[in-house]
């Protein structure tokens, strides 16, 4: 034993005589929480969420040591930040593009769900939990962008706090408590401040335990949608296609860490803005409450339910598919009646479905970035209602069709 193992066992030791209960703890959900020896790429997006979530705490904490949260100094001393604070600019693009890069790994995490039925029992619990961490994170990022006090930042709660206003009988009112204010002010600011950096960032984070929590508790699910836990060692009682996620997983999540973060690094350095679609150029400009931008749009991960809100002429029911459009997400388990989880062995209507989906989504994202012509709403509306579609005849279209055999163990492709 060289001088290194010796420290770490003598370490462990210590603690372990202390601490007896932490082990336990370890082995259930690391070298003894087996996992299966299938996944592919799309399993490595929880992980790299996890990721996100420590690079977004650890960077948040270093802009509120420089970041003003008034009104009258809050876009200064952004500015500040970015061009006086030594290191502050990579700070805050590492904040503000890990943000996007968030809701680019969740989206891929969800849909992750979605094709190997991941929502399915018994991990309905998980996926609640898990669109719970998605909600809160919407209501977290589109509070982090009102801090910098850019044009944007301003206007953008204006119209988002303004939608309450559509509720029947409270919702001036709503507003009004919202804003702690008769207008988006300093009130405001400052309240978004407190619920950005402490508030929602705490409840993610038990979400988080809660989501792993639950996962662990039946077991992760595959891209064979195989359960493993059926075929078990009769002497040992480990899954035969389990493997130990410390070492395996811990080393392929390693590596898929580190592919992922060089892409990072090179947006970071290269397009941090990503051209106005990370951080828009309006957002440069300091909030005026007397001039109104052009053309307000939210980040482009909220523009597909964006394109929603804007494709229905009446408020009130537009804000209802707005906020109908996630809500209905919760229903996913229920909704999806396929007898197969994976999607590799679902019908070709299912397949087509799916495929039919993402184009729709991708296109509604694109579509809430745009002024909106006549054509465009049009289209908004046409892909608003198969959205809808999509999850309202689910319980029908993923019965149907010819669904291929369910092999007994896992598949492994080179
Ligand atoms: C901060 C946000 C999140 C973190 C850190 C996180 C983390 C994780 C991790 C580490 C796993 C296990 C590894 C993997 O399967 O990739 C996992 C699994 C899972 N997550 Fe998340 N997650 C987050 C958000 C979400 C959201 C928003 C949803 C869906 C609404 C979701 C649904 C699921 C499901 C269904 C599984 C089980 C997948 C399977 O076994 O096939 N998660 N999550």
């Amino acid at each position: 034993m060289n001088l290194i193992e010796r420290a770490v066992n003598g370490g462990m030791a210590w603690i372990n005589e202390r601490a007896p209960g932490l082990m336990p703890v370890y082995r259930k959900h690391m070298s003894e929480y087996y996992a299966p020896k299938n996944f592919n790429l799309w399993y490595y997006f929880g992980a790299l969420s996890m990721l996100v979530l420590v690079n977004q705490i650890v960077t948040g904490i270093f802009l509120t040591m420089h970041y003003k949260p008034s009104a009258l100094e809050a876009f200064a001393s952004v500015e500040y930040i970015m061009r006086d604070v030594s290191g502050g600019w990579l700070i805050r693009y590492m904040h503000s593009t890990g943000a996007s890069l968030f809701f680019v790994v969740i989206y891929l995490h969800m849909f992750r769900a979605l094709i190997y039925g991941s929502h399915q029992k018994p991990r309905e619990l998980v996926w609640i939990l898990g669109m719970l961490i998605f909600l809160t994170l919407m209501a977290e990022a589109f509070m982090g962008y009102v801090l910098p006090w850019g044009q944007m930042s301003y206007w953008g709660a204006q119209v988002i706090i303004n939608l309450f206003g559509a509720i029947p009988f409270v919702g001036t009112e709503l507003t009004e408590w919202i804003r702690g204010d008769y207008l988006v002010s300093d009130a405001t600011l400052n309240r978004f401040f407190a619920l950005h950096v402490i508030a929602l960032p705490l409840v993610i984070l038990l979400l988080v335990v809660l989501h792993l929590g639950a996962l662990h508790e039946v077991g992760s699910n595959n891209p064979d949608g195989v359960d493993i836990k059926k075929l078990k060692d009769p002497a040992t009682k480990i899954p035969k296609d389990g493997i130990p996620f410390h070492p395996y997983y811990t080393v392929k999540d390693l590596f898929g860490a580190g592919f992922f973060l060089t892409i990072a690094a090179f947006i970071l350095f290269f397009v941090p803005t990503f051209g106005g679609l990370f951080l828009e150029h309006d957002n440069f400009v300091q909030a005026n409450p007397m001039v109104t931008p052009l053309h307000i749009k939210p980040v482009w991960y909220f523009t597909p339910y964006y394109a929603m809100l804007r494709a229905v002429p009446d408020k009130l029911f537009g804000v209802m598919t707005m906020g109908g459009a996630v809500m209905i997400l919760f229903l996913l388990p229920w909704l999806d009646r396929s007898p197969v989880k994976s999607i590799r062995y679902r019908s070709m209507i299912s397949k087509v479905m799916v495929a039919l989906f993402v184009i729709a989504f991708v296109v509604l994202g694109w579509l809430g970035m745009q002024a909106g012509s006549t054509t465009q709403t049009w289209v908004a509306r046409g892909l608003t209602f198969f959205y809808f579609a999509f999850f309202i005849t689910m319980p029908i279209w993923t019965r149907l069709g010819t669904f291929k055999p369910v092999p007994e163990r896992v598949t492994m492709h080179d």
